[in-house]
């Protein structure tokens, strides 16, 4: 699939950085293939529209914002929160119809969210956000050389921790995937699973226990189409939601930002480590992920892959999200000679 050709993957909201991103000026981001430029308005609310003056299309984001409005470095046109016009410095009257394409464009858990359409459902719940005894870590917010694809059936592949993870909590004596439950949800599934994972002296750090080895008890859910909540639970009560907004820059690169909800504390375990830990793990599969072709087949009669029956949840994510398309009308884009378009023989279970 080729995600800048879906046009209904732009009626989802996507988390793009952390609100701090914006606090020195504004910001050029990509989403979907869609250049567009963010910005705090006059109330501090994040605001986004396209990327492009429509005067000389100068990117908005080289100018500068004026009382909350965000203004053209080239002439100084200046644009309000919702693409209107509101200043040509040269002359007195701004004629209406001089606008921009604005976009959707709110802040949650700290962090700001886009959707490029007309929504189709809303931003991801996070229950453990905000309620009291948790705390939040903001972990990172890096870009990948990396299809979206990629990255959320990696988030879902419990076969890949023993080989992956091996220099963290993989362990190679065990290959064997944990066995897993998948419930359908109205937008995506929840993946129920128990891992076990070897107590590396770095995790003991953020774990606040000192045993070899211990289980990890994950609650998975994926929002369609690209957004992940892992929660964590561990037999000494600690849970640990990671939030991972997978967001497609284009069909090759995506930006992923992920903070943490814990029941813990500093003294506990020092965010520091937390995030150390986090971003080795992540480290081990970005080094893979980056490698894997970015046309990622959702057609399962496609035949450049093969599967195996651990890869279900990843099947999971691709049939629904082929299924999506065919809701809103669409066919699967994928590069030229790699489409499905008659039957073929299925890829072998
Ligand atoms: S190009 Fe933006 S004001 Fe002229
Ligand atoms: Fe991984």
């Amino acid at each position: 699939m080729l995600v800048t050709q879906q046009p209904v993957l732009r009626r989802f909201w996507y988390g793009l950085m952390p609100m701090g991103d914006l606090a020195a000026g504004p910001k050029a981001f990509t989403l979907l293939g869609e250049n567009i430029v963010l910005w705090l308005d006059a109330d501090g609310k994040p605001a986004a529209v396209q990327d492009r003056c429509c005067h000389r299309t100068a990117p908005l984001s080289m100018g500068f914002v004026d009382k909350g409005a965000i203004a053209c470095g080239y002439h100084g046109w200046t644009f309000d929160r919702d693409g209107k016009c509101i200043r040509i410095p040269q002359q007195a009257n701004v004629p209406p119809r001089i606008r921009v394409p604005a976009y959707r464009c709110e802040e949650r858990y700290g962090h700001v969210w886009v959707c490029l359409g007309e929504p189709l459902t809303g931003i991801p719940e996070v229950p453990e956000f905000g309620r009291p005894g948790y705390r939040v870590i903001d972990e990172f917010s890096d870009t990948w050389d990396c299809n979206v694809m990629r990255l959320i059936e990696n988030a879902f592949d419990n076969a890949h921790f023993s080989y992956v993870h091996a220099a963290s909590f993989g362990n190679q004596a065990q290959p064997e995937p944990a066995s897993l439950t998948i419930t359908q949800k109205e937008w995506g599934f929840v993946m129920d699973t128990v891992v076990p994972v070897r107590n590396d002296e770095r995790l003991k750090a953020t774990l606040n226990m000192d045993v070899a080895e211990t289980m990890r008890t994950y609650q998975k859910t994926w929002w369609m189409p690209f957004s992940v909540m892992m929660r964590l639970s561990y037999p000494n009560g600690l849970v640990h939601v990671i939030c991972a907004m997978i967001t497609p820059i284009d069909d090759k690169r995506l930006q992923f930002t992920q903070f943490v909800v814990r029941n813990d504390t500093e003294a506990e375990a020092p965010a520091a480590s937390v995030i150390a830990w986090d971003k080795q793990v992540t480290s081990e599969d970005r080094i893979f992920l980056s490698r894997c072709d970015w046309d990622v087949a959702l057609d399962l009669r496609a035949p450049d892959e093969f599967h195996m029956a651990a890869d279900r949840p990843g099947l999971e994510v691709r049939r629904r999200l082929l299924e999506l398309l065919r809701q809103h009308g669409e066919t699967e884009v994928r590069l030229p000679g790699r489409a499905v378009s008659g039957p073929q023989s299925m890829a072998a279970e």
